[in-house]
């Protein structure tokens, strides 16, 4: 079989993510301080495969900027446009040319897969289905693609965002492909939500007896539409990191738990409860940082605490002792509280936003 390429989709608007998103594409935010992206194409060349096409669309030079050629992954890296928003199928379609007649993973750039997809393509390959999806039961299946398996193994029925899911089994976000999706697409019709489905072109393919293969995916999986999916990832990633400590922490602070705090970061007088990821240059003080928060580079806070959070590069936190949590800030953000405030604060705010309590 020939060499496996991957297409990772990151054109979407990220509707659900907004404000963050109106100034940034949500494939660019980060998790314990490395963007979705980054980590989708760590996951893609764990599995040993160098060939990638993202499909861009809302801020795409933002994604190229980050990307590059994609030698920072040691991977070689395309770019496909998505002019227009009309679904994952079309968004597929859109790398038919760079595709050819190459066997290919499709990988949704906002998700993010603890177990990776190595075994994955080991049996799609071994195996040489149709297309192979992975599966996931969930708790409320009616936001996601939808499967039901035969006896088999294989798939019976796919349906997008079902009202009365027939069973509780989620499509992940990564599906194993040869080009005869294309055909497929070719032959269906935009959904109700004016969408090409990629849900619907799966279902042609078994609706024209070729096998559809299924794999239950195993350790956790987010898909990271949403502030408190961000969150749940961040708590996640956080779980599992290392502890490193390159900047300097003063004898009057306690930090316990795995912490990576970064180089020329500065900590007094704060309590710091891994874990947590806080980048460089930050100066804290007086502050109780955690668990679960990730700062990035340039951040400064100050008589304040936070907890579950993500706040990305040169935020200003002052004076909010009862705290900010649950909360994911852009960039250059700045939260200054009266120091009175009894009532922790849940914020979710886009680059440069300014709050100051009066
Ligand atoms: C998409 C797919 C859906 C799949 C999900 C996984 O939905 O359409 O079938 O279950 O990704 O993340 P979206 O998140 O784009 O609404």
């Amino acid at each position: 079989m020939r060499d496996m390429k991957a297409v990772v989709l990151c054109a979407g608007a990220g509707t659900r993510l907004r404000p963050l998103t109106f100034s940034r594409p949500k494939h660019l935010l980060p998790v314990a301080g490395r963007p979705l992206l980054g980590i989708a194409l760590d996951t893609i060349i764990a599995a040993g495969i160098k060939q990638i096409a993202l499909v861009v669309g809302h801020q795409a030079e933002a994604v190229q900027g980050f990307v590059g050629d994609g030698s920072a992954w040691g991977a070689e890296v395309s770019y496909v446009t998505q002019e227009q928003p009309l679904g994952l199928g079309h968004a597929v379609n859109c790398a038919r040319e760079y595709v050819g007649d190459c066997p290919f993973v499709v990988f949704l750039g906002d998700n993010l897969l603890e177990a990776g997809i190595g075994d994955f393509v080991a049996s799609f390959r071994a195996d040489e289905p149709e297309a192979a999806l992975m599966v996931r039961p969930v708790d409320d299946p009616r936001q996601y693609g939808v499967a039901e398996i035969r006896a088999d193994g294989n798939v019976e029925r796919v349906v997008e965002k079902p009202a009365e899911p027939k069973t509780n089994l989620a499509i992940v976000g990564v599906y194993a492909f040869n080009s005869s999706i294309f055909e497929a697409i070719d032959n269906i019709q935009p959904s109700a939500r004016g969408e090409y489905e990629i849900t619907d072109a799966i279902q042609w393919l078994v609706d024209s007896g070729r096998p559809v293969s299924t794999t239950v995916l195993e350790g956790f999986w987010e898909d990271t539409g949403a502030p408190d999916a961000l969150l749940r990832a961040n708590r996640l990633y956080l779980d599992r990191q290392q502890h490193r400590i390159e900047g300097t922490i003063n004898g009057v602070s306690e930090a316990n738990g795995m912490l990576q705090i970064g180089t020329g970061t500065r900590v007094y007088d704060c309590r710091i409860i891994g874990p947590c990821f806080i980048g460089d240059n930050c100066v804290l003080h007086d502050a109780v940082i955690g668990p679960h928060v990730s700062l990035g580079d340039g951040c400064q806070v100050r008589n304040s605490a936070i907890e579950d959070a993500i706040i990305q590069d040169s935020c200003r936190i002052e004076d909010l002792p009862a705290g900010l949590k649950r909360s994911v800030l852009g960039e250059q953000v700045v939260v200054i509280g009266d120091a009175q405030g009894n009532s922790p604060l849940h914020l979710i705010l886009g680059d440069m936003a300014r709050i100051r309590v009066i």
